[in-house]
């Protein structure tokens, strides 16, 4: 049995991920990764983060941080503040927030600060070799146009997940690439191993499930 990947649970801002749902989801998470032995991380929105870290073991990350320190920066998200609330690691530039490339460099800085891991979000073989000359704990290969589409990224553009690996590998080898969009099911899982991913980042196929919990253990089921 090959290396066991990592599942990102990324709750965006889907009512099904929010409040005590949030809570609910994140224990989700647990059962099935103490059943499978697969870790799991829930990312649920900032606001949630505290309650549901103080509701599981398993790793709670944040959805974004800002590179700011503390002072006067209204409304922006501190790496200190969400490891504080509990956080132990965040996503950095989601296709669905957006940074410049400074952006992102002073969010991990400040991240390895706060001593938060970071998973930095690409949207194509370019920018995932661009971010990975910054050595984050992950890079994320997710092509927008299949984010929510329920079309698996591993199957619909294998070269885009095979082409960062060997991109990333090139110039970091010790960057783990994970790999997200349309990724619902075991086998989208499996190809994404095979493509030499460490593991997936998904949400709708899991948040959006009639029975999340059912479809957390196909998800981790066929690996
Ligand atoms: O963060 C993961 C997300 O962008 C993928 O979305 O709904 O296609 O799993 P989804």
């Amino acid at each position: 049995m090959g290396k066991k990947p990592l599942i990102v649970l990324n709750f965006k801002t889907y009512t099904e991920g929010m409040g005590e749902n949030a809570v609910k989801m994140a224990k989700y998470c647990e059962e099935v990764s103490a059943d499978s032995g697969v870790k799991i991380i829930a990312v649920p929105q900032a606001p949630d983060i505290y309650r549901v870290a103080c509701s599981v073991k398993i790793p709670v990350f944040a959805q974004h941080i800002d590179g700011v320190v503390a002072g006067s920066h209204t409304g922006h998200i501190t790496a200190d503040c969400v490891r504080s609330a509990g956080a132990t690691g965040t996503l950095i530039n989601h296709s669905e927030r957006r940074l410049l490339l400074a952006d992102i460099d002073s969010a991990i800085q400040s991240a390895r600060r706060s001593e938060l891991i970071t998973i930095v979000c690409t949207n194509n073989v370019a920018v995932t070799l661009a971010v990975a000359t910054f050595a984050p704990e992950f890079v994320a290969i997710e092509p927008p146009e299949l984010i929510g589409s329920g079309i698996p990224v591993s199957k619909a553009d294998p070269d885009i997940v095979r082409g960062s690996v060997s991109a990333v590998k090139r110039i970091q080898p010790d960057v783990e690439v994970l790999c997200g969009a349309g990724i619902s099911r075991g086998d989208d899982v499996a190809a994404a191993l095979e493509l030499g991913a460490a593991g997936v980042l998904l949400a709708s196929g899991i948040i959006r499930a009639k029975d999340p919990k059912a479809a957390l253990i196909d998800l981790v089921g066929n690996i």
